[in-house]
């Protein structure tokens, strides 16, 4: 276990996938499948809570999922408010403050209602972030941030000229939020599927071959673990990081 609390990551962001491919594996249907992803989701919710995470953002359905069978996109949109109501109190409890991003006006209805009323309800929480991404592309987020950077310049409120990275990040989903430090993505792909396209321009990257209702507390230290041995340049050399290191630590 990683016990230097300056090696972790402050942000996590994690692509669970492998539901299907475990429930074909035992013999069980694909909801089933996310029925047992929703078990590793709240161990590894748990345990990033224990072990000092600040942010934890999920890829729960993507942009591109609604083109999945429909009983299998109903299925996941009735487990999601499911998990909403049985787990919002014990979050809540736990200090954990809970926030939604994606195409709203995509979701059903009342899985929309149940997302605004647990972030009200979790606003004051500051143990830990969970970020929930639903109905999320990271293209959909740039494209989004866009439009409305045009809006604010056609109202007059900002000026073109003066529109930069720091400008267009205010209008992206995870504005406020520091960007992912470390990226997992479990059930063997390597590739990042239209999730965070903006915000992990320099985030590590950890793929393993464990599907997602494998992936445990074990697992997730050793993708820590993995974070902490990497040595994180944003551009420079390795010279000037050390150099930074040492006068900074
Ligand atoms: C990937 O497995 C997972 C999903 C499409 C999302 C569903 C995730 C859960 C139900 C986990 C719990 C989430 C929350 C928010 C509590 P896949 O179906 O792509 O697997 P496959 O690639 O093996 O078919």
């Amino acid at each position: 276990m990683v016990e230097d609390k300056r090696q972790l990551p402050r942000h996590i962001a994690i692509i669970m996938d492998g539901n299907g491919r475990w429930a074909r594996q035992n013999g069980r249907r694909r909801i089933a499948g996310h029925r047992a992803g929703v078990t590793a989701t709240r161990t590894v919710v748990e345990t990033c809570a224990d072990r000092g995470i600040d942010i934890l953002t999920l890829f729960a359905f993507s942009s591109e999922n609604w083109k999945r069978p429909p009983d299998e996109v109903t299925g996941l949109m009735s487990l999601f408010v499911e998990v909403l109501r049985n787990e919002v109190d014990s979050l809540h409890e736990n200090g954990v403050r809970l926030n939604f991003i994606g195409d709203r006006d995509q979701l059903p209805r009342g899985l929309r209602l149940g997302l605004g009323e647990a972030e009200q309800k979790t606003i004051g929480n500051e143990r830990m972030q969970l970020v929930l991404a639903l109905a999320y592309g990271g293209r959909w987020d740039i494209v989004q941030a866009a439009q409305r950077v045009a809006v604010a310049v056609s109202k007059g409120e900002l000026d073109a000229n003066t529109v930069d990275e720091a400008a267009l990040n205010k209008y992206m989903s995870l504005g406020g939020i520091p960007d992912p430090d470390l990226l997992i993505r479990t059930g063997g792909e390597r590739r990042i599927s239209n999730f965070l396209l903006w915000d992990i321009a320099y985030t590590e990257l950890y793929f393993t071959d464990t599907l997602w209702p494998e992936f445990d507390s074990t697992d997730l230290d050793a993708a820590l673990k993995f974070f902490a041995d990497r040595e994180r340049r944003y551009g420079k050399t390795g010279e000037q990081v050390a150099v930074r290191t040492e006068f900074s630590a």
